[in-house]
């Protein structure tokens, strides 16, 4: 049986209760001898900033590179508001996906229909969704340089972040979005600001491009990034693959995750480029934050923290069908009517964290 080096890093906020839930479906997963998982912790983002001084320390840095797979949970939380800037808790998240070179942020917003009541839009406009957004993730104006606050004769202070992208970022990003396509209903949409941004307007082109060369056959639409922002909100389910940059990407996720009902629904997947055998660095996260304000409750919802699980299940080691399993046994569950308090809608009442992730890992045993 296979056996996958798992580096766990349930930072802060909610993260650690969580990711206890991702330990009960990985068992179900080993029980029926799919694989064997070998869980390592860490510390990332305002707890590492507590028990080292920095977002990350260097040994975990070193654990992460050398795991099969890396999976956190979230970071961040007003504790931690006036920590120096390049030690805040987001400078830990941030550098594990510099270094690891995790440049393909797949968000896949899938609205299960038991939930389409939960979420803010029409349940007619939600119903069924299922879009990737590709967003690319170690470039832009998250890294660019200069990025700074710099004091001016006139006692005026000047901030500059720096939007840059490269040829081969954007090459990379486009095929990562066009491969998917192919995988499922064949159309991208590319989205920029062409209209202000010379850095979108080399985006345009280099889609465009990349389109040409090698994927002619997946259907292709180019977006401004503000337009799409209000499609997302209009027709969400015009959509099948969206591929933007690192900013945009953040927020239209953001804005697709309250499309499926809660932004504790949403998982992602962070991919290297491929080495020789095919194997990618990889990190899973949930697209929800670290939530300070239900910490330490038991209500936060596991989903998008066991999504994640299941993300890496696909894209990393090659357990596809245990991955639908998972995806199967959250619709399951959601199908029976159990909710925690984010998505409960309508419902009597809502469920803990921990009754959440039992009855997830109960379906999975059932299904497995
Ligand atoms: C996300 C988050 C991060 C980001 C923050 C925590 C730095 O919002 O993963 O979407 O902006 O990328
Ligand atoms: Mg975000």
């Amino acid at each position: 049986m296979a056996s996958y080096n798992i580096f766990l890093l349930p930072g802060d906020g909610i993260g650690p209760e969580v990711t206890a839930e991702v330990e009960k479906v990985a068992k179900v997963v080993s029980d029926a001898g799919l694989a064997k998982f070998e869980f390592e912790k860490g510390l990332v983002g305002g707890s590492a900033y507590d028990a080292h001084g920095l977002a990350i320390s260097e040994a975990d840095m070193a654990r992460a590179q050398a795991a099969d797979a890396v999976l956190l949970a979230a970071v961040g939380g007003p504790k931690w508001a006036n920590v120096p800037y390049d030690v805040r808790p987001e400078a830990g998240l941030l550098r594990l996906r510099k270094d690891l070179g995790l440049f393909a942020n797949l968000r896949p917003a899938l609205c299960y229909p038991a939930l389409a009541e939960a979420s803010s839009l029409k349940r007619e406009l939600v119903e069924g969704l299922d879009i990737m957004i590709v967003r690319e993730l170690t470039g832009g104006v998250y890294f660019g340089e200069p990025k700074e606050i710099t004091n001016l004769p006139n006692g005026q202070k000047r901030a500059v972040d720096t939007q840059v992208y490269e040829t081969y970022e954007i090459e990379r990003i486009a095929a990562v979005a066009f491969e998917m396509a192919r995988k499922r209903r064949n159309k991208v949409t590319s989205s920029e600001k062409h209209n202000v941004m010379k850095s979108g307007l080399l985006w345009k082109e280099v889609v465009t491009d990349v389109h040409k060369k090698s994927y002619a056959d997946v259907q292709l639409e180019h977006m401004l990034a503000d337009a799409l922002g209000m499609q997302l909100v209009r027709w969400p389910k015009q959509f099948d693959v969206i591929v933007t940059d690192n900013l945009f990407g953040d927020m239209l996720s953001d804005v697709a995750s309250m499309l499926t009902g809660s932004l504790g629904m949403l998982p992602s997947a962070s991919l290297g480029e491929a080495d020789a055998n095919g194997k990618r660095k990889a990190m899973y996260e949930p697209v929800h934050g670290s939530a300070p304000d239900i910490a330490g409750k038991g209500i936060a919802n596991p989903i998008a923290m066991i999504g994640s699980f299941g993300m890496a299940l696909r894209y990393s080691f090659g357990l596809i069908e245990a991955a639908d399993l998972i995806e199967k046994a959250i619709s399951d569950v959601l199908a029976q009517g159990l909710r925690t308090a984010d998505i409960k809608g309508q419902a009597a009442s809502s469920i803990s964290t921990s009754a959440m992730g039992d009855a997830i890992a109960n379906a999975l045993k059932k299904a497995i």
